[in-house]
């Protein structure tokens, strides 16, 4: 199996979507992302108007926290595989873009949902820590645990809020990436729930469409802790960051 990401044909609309979504989504971060967000994605040099080379950020990322790209094949990986890439520090990533007409919002992850949302948290070192232990924990699970714990990940990773000096900041990636979504999670009429263990591992995940509630962690830490509390209840083995 390759896991160095093969160099991307892009087009040059492919490189307006990203300049665009890039300009839309950058002046909305200083107020509604995690200071986790503010403080790491600017490491990773990204080029507002070109879409990024994967085997020079992998290798950026490489030297900051020990994490690589992953070629995800422009496929949803099954999520074994995706929990074995996590466990080695691996972050698949695909070659596509969303076309024009899905800016606000796309049902397939694409690679500016994650250089963009995902990348600059994995720049730093204790959230890029804290995420390796899903991996293990993940594939320590039976098949309930496991759709379990995929949840656990979607609703702290990939939808979760945090708060930060007394506000909500945005801080999965889902909602970093989608000027959409950001929205929703922050209107007044969206539910807003404390992070509560067993209430996110048995919620569904949308995902090709928009949620109908988030959940708040406290701090990154809260992260750990939640999987902490996870193995303790089900018997898992206590996750071990390295
Ligand atoms: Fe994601």
């Amino acid at each position: 199996m390759q896991y160095v990401p093969t160099l991307p044909n892009y087009t040059e609309q492919d490189h307006q979507v990203w300049a665009a979504l890039y300009a839309r989504q950058w002046p909305l971060m200083d107020e509604q992302a995690s200071s986790i967000f503010l403080k790491n994605f600017p490491k990773l040099e990204l080029d507002p108007q070109r879409l990024p080379d994967p085997l020079e950020v992998s290798e950026r990322l490489d030297r900051l926290t020990g994490w690589t790209l992953a070629d995800a094949q422009n496929e949803y990986l099954n999520p074994e595989e995706w929990f074995e890439h996590i466990t080695a520090r691996r972050f698949p990533v695909t070659n596509y873009i969303r076309g024009p007409h899905e800016l606000d919002f796309t049902p397939m992850p694409d690679l500016f949902h994650e250089y963009f949302g995902h990348l600059g948290f994995f720049a730093d070192r204790r959230f890029a820590d804290i995420a390796q232990a899903f991996g293990p924990l993940f594939l320590h699970g039976d098949e309930r645990q496991r759709l379990e714990i995929s949840r656990l990940w979607w609703f702290t990773l990939e939808f979760g809020l945090i708060r930060e000096g007394g506000k909500l900041k945005a801080f999965g990636a889902g909602l970093l990436s989608s000027p959409g979504e950001l929205q929703k999670a922050f209107a007044p009429e969206t539910p807003r729930l404390e992070f509560d263990v067993r209430t996110a591992a048995t919620t569904a995940s949308a995902v090709y469409e928009m949620h109908n509630v988030y959940f708040i962690l406290e701090d990154l830490e809260h992260v750990l802790k939640i999987m902490q509390d996870y193995a303790e209840m089900e018997g898992l083995p206590q996750p071990k960051l390295k």
